[in-house]
């Protein structure tokens, strides 16, 4: 597929936020959220520009994906904190991506992939030492991501499961860091501003969610 990766604007944020509700809606719940999340993340200073990417497919948006800093911080400090309370910042060169849509009549030929692989190349050019995420490891695995076990990076509610994934943007970059994983709380949102949220979009059914994940 002959797509052209490159940065979002301002003047397409509403469309990929639509792309983002059409790729999650009734996926993991009734309805979706990511679309808010991908809002929120574009109003902090979470936001990195040059990190908000589509996939073009002859001038159309078939696809897209953000990145956001994100922290590491010290497990020792975090023991007792509850989120927004964590303690020192032990790197703050780590980005979490997600979330990640292709177009749903367009997935499974690529899209997906290109977005993953620029947003790695393009993360490592500006300087970040990880990106990392919670996702399928069958599918994130493929382009390097490992259980970020391995580097002793647990969530911030310390735990770890194979969908929490970390990939090193260049050898030994995650030497020395260890602690919890700290997305930005932008992504957490009531059902109250998801609710109003939902009034700027077209009308749609919710239903049984086609993936059920399991509680962590
Ligand atoms: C996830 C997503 C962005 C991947 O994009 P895509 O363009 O469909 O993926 P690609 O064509 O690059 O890759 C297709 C391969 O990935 C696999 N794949 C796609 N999504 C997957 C997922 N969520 N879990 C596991 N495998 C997945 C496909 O089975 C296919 O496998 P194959 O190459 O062995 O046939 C897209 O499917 C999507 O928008 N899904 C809905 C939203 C979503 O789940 N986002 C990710 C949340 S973690």
């Amino acid at each position: 597929m002959n797509l052209i990766i490159k940065n979002t604007d301002k003047s397409k944020f509403f469309e990929t936020e639509n792309l983002t509700r059409e790729a999650f809606w009734n996926l993991y719940k009734p309805g979706c959220d990511e679309h808010l999340a991908l809002h929120q993340l574009r109003s902090g200073e979470c936001y990195v520009p040059e990190m908000d990417l589509v996939a073009l497919l002859d001038g159309q948006i078939v696809g897209h994906v953000i990145s956001t800093r994100a922290k590491v911080v010290d497990g020792e400090a975090g023991d007792s904190c509850a989120a927004g309370d964590a303690g020192a910042v032990v790197c703050d060169q780590v980005l979490c991506l997600g979330p990640i849509s292709a177009e749903p009549s367009l997935q499974g030929k690529g899209i997906g992939s290109q977005l993953m692989r620029a947003s790695i190349a393009r993360a490592a050019s500006l300087g970040f030492k990880s990106i990392i995420l919670y996702g399928n490891p069958d599918y994130y695995g493929r382009f390097g991501f490992e259980n970020a076990v391995k580097y002793k990076i647990a969530t911030r509610d310390n735990q770890n499961f194979d969908p929490f994934m970390a990939i090193e943007l260049f050898p030994g970059a995650l030497n020395g860091v260890s602690g919890r994983f700290y997305e930005d709380s932008l992504f957490f949102n009531t059902e109250a501003d998801l609710v109003e949220f939902e009034k700027l979009f077209p009308a749609k059914e919710k239903g049984e969610p086609r993936i059920i994940l399991p509680e962590f």
